[in-house]
């Protein structure tokens, strides 16, 4: 495999995903807009590059950014990668974004001679730095094979869905079934604790029943000690996603009550103010709509959960 990889993007994600790749030996040169992220990646062998046309040499690009926009930023913006003379020759994308701004950016990059993967994940900052993801990917099958060691240094998984922007579809039901289930966790959660059950004994019980998941195990110490400061994934970046949800839904002509529900939920919350902070912190609002002041409840990890 090529050494001469790029990484532009380093966030929450990005930093914990390029750091398993330079972990897995892989040489990497980074770029990220607020330059003082990059620098320590600088200990664990990777190279900081002033701009990122300065990557696009590399053969291969990863992107982690925020939106659909921030993609085309970074790739077709001022002095965006691929708008010099010089360019990779595959450009992989893990951020959470459209079907159809994928499939435009997929466009414009093959029309340049670009290879373009898509590569969204399921997992949080903290699940990447345990190498845990889970990568989806599509788009070409002879390019996923070819890039598949590169994800997999990244991931417990990796999976190729199919052609195109299919797992932006995946990515995008994901993270729709990850919205409800967080608001509906909260509904209920607040409902057992007016009610007189302990939240962190409630909790508890339906990680131990039938509902119980991974994703209510991690989210149970948060949810308990209140630690919404310990930011994985914000509001903003959730409403982004059920946005996504019910614009794919309208596309493909498929009714969703819940997600459309929870969109509202998520929506209140970013009005309201709520930024740096957790996207768990919507129980507040919901034990506020309850008339329910929380306190923390004191749950510890010896209790055996994952954080
Ligand atoms: N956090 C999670 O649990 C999680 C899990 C799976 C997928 N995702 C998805 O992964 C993506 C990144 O999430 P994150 O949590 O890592 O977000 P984040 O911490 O907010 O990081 C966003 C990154 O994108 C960069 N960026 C945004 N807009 C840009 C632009 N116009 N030009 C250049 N750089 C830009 C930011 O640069 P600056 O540092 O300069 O702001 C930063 O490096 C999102 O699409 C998110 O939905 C997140």
């Amino acid at each position: 495999m090529s050494a001469s990889i790029g990484w532009i993007g380093l966030g929450r994600m990005g930093e914990a995903m390029v750091k398993r790749l330079l972990k897995a030996g892989h040489a990497a040169r980074v770029w990220n807009r607020t330059a003082a992220k990059a620098q320590p990646l600088v200990e664990y062998g990777a190279q900081v590059v002033a701009s990122k046309l300065d990557l696009a040499s590399c053969d291969t690009v990863f992107t982690m950014v925020s939106t659909t926009d921030d993609l085309k930023d970074v790739l077709f913006g001022e002095g965006g990668l691929v708008t010099g003379a010089k360019r990779p020759r595959v450009v992989i994308d893990s951020s959470s974004i459209s079907q159809e701004g994928s499939a435009e950016i997929r466009a414009q990059l093959e029309g340049l001679g670009v290879a373009y993967l898509c590569a969204p994940v399921s997992g949080n900052a903290k699940v990447a730095k345990a190498g845990k993801l889970l990568v989806v990917a599509s788009g070409p099958k002879a390019l996923y094979d070819a890039n598949e060691a590169y994800l997999a240094a990244m991931a417990r998984k990796v999976m190729w869905v199919g052609e195109g922007e299919l797992a932006r579809v995946w990515k995008i039901a994901h993270n729709t079934m990850f919205g409800v289930i967080i608001q509906n966790l909260c509904e209920i959660t607040v409902l057992a604790e007016k009610a007189g059950i302990p939240r962190h004994v409630f909790l508890q019980s339906i990680n131990d029943s039938v509902l119980g998941s991974m994703y209510t195990r991690y989210k149970t110490p948060m949810l308990s000690n209140l630690t919404f400061d310990q930011v994985t994934f914000t509001p903003k970046l959730l409403l982004k996603d059920m946005d996504l949800g019910l614009g794919a839904a309208k596309a493909h002509g498929v009714a969703m009550p819940a997600a459309a529900a929870t969109r509202e939920s998520v929506a209140r919350m970013v009005g309201r103010g709520y930024d740096d902070i957790d996207f768990a912190a919507l129980l507040i609002e919901t034990a506020a709509d309850a008339g329910l002041s929380l306190k923390p409840d004191g749950l510890t990890l010896s209790d055996g959960l994952e954080s």
